[in-house]
């Protein structure tokens, strides 16, 4: 294991697109989910729920999911760009990159669509998370869930790991629910996390993403 510091591991933490099939070692991801329980949580809830999945299983799922069409209605809303101008150009933007550094176009609607079906099988990675929780959860909790998350992704970055989080396969939330044996009735499936190791040279893991600078989000007061 890395002696990795906190600011190394939030930024090196990329969303991966396309990993090495190297399996991920059970004890290694047990270590990074006991420390991931420390996540905080408003009223000490811990909200999160997972099951993660790899090997025959994970292929059976995918296998599923390939030949599935999407659910109708879906799992729950994403959030609508289209209503957040600066929400819906960031989403251009990122997307833009991301096409422009695998040298597809922005016409080439096939090729697009086929790269985003790559998220059917988690682009590759070996492992991959399922989240979950009680559908009586609300707004804060769904932010503990994330903080969960987070904690995890930056854990497998101490690890050598790397991940993707994708709230895509909650297109087939009920397919995965009913696959890994957890009730629709009283479960709403977030997201799936990826994981495994990234290709380096490959350009979708190297493009670079764009953040607004502190001062677009944060104010400080009083200082
Ligand atoms: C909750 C959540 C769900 C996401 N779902 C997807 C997804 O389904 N597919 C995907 O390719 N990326 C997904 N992403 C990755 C985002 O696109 C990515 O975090 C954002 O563009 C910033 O890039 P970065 O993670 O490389 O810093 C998701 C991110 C989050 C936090």
């Amino acid at each position: 294991m890395s002696t990795m510091t906190v600011s190394e591991a939030v930024l090196s933490r990329r969303s991966i697109r396309a990993f090495k099939p190297d399996p991920v070692p059970l004890e290694v991801l047990q270590r990074i989910m006991d420390k991931a329980r420390w996540a905080p949580s408003g009223c000490n809830f811990q909200p999160w729920e997972a099951t993660i999945v790899t090997g025959a299983p994970l292929a059976e799922l995918q296998a599923k999911m390939l030949a599935a069409p999407f659910q109708d209605p879906p799992e729950y809303s994403w959030s609508d760009p289209e209503v957040i101008p600066e929400c819906k150009a960031r989403l251009q933007r990122v997307g833009a990159a991301m096409y422009q550094a695998m040298e597809i176009g922005r016409s080439d609607a096939d090729a697009r669509a086929d790269f985003v079906r790559n998220n059917v099988t988690s682009f590759g990675a070996p492992a991959v998370l399922l989240c979950y929780f009680d559908r009586r959860m609300g707004p804060p909790q769904w932010s503990d869930v994330g903080m969960w998350l987070q904690t995890i992704m930056l854990l497998l970055r101490e690890e050598g790991l790397d991940s993707c989080p994708q709230e895509f396969l909650s297109m087939h939330a009920k397919l995965i629910k009913e696959f890994i044996g957890v009730s629709d009735e009283t479960h709403i499936f977030f997201c799936g996390i990826a994981i495994g190791r990234r290709v380096e040279d490959n350009p979708v893991n190297g493009f670079e993403r764009e953040r607004e600078p502190v001062e677009g989000n944060v104010r400080f007061l009083g200082f």
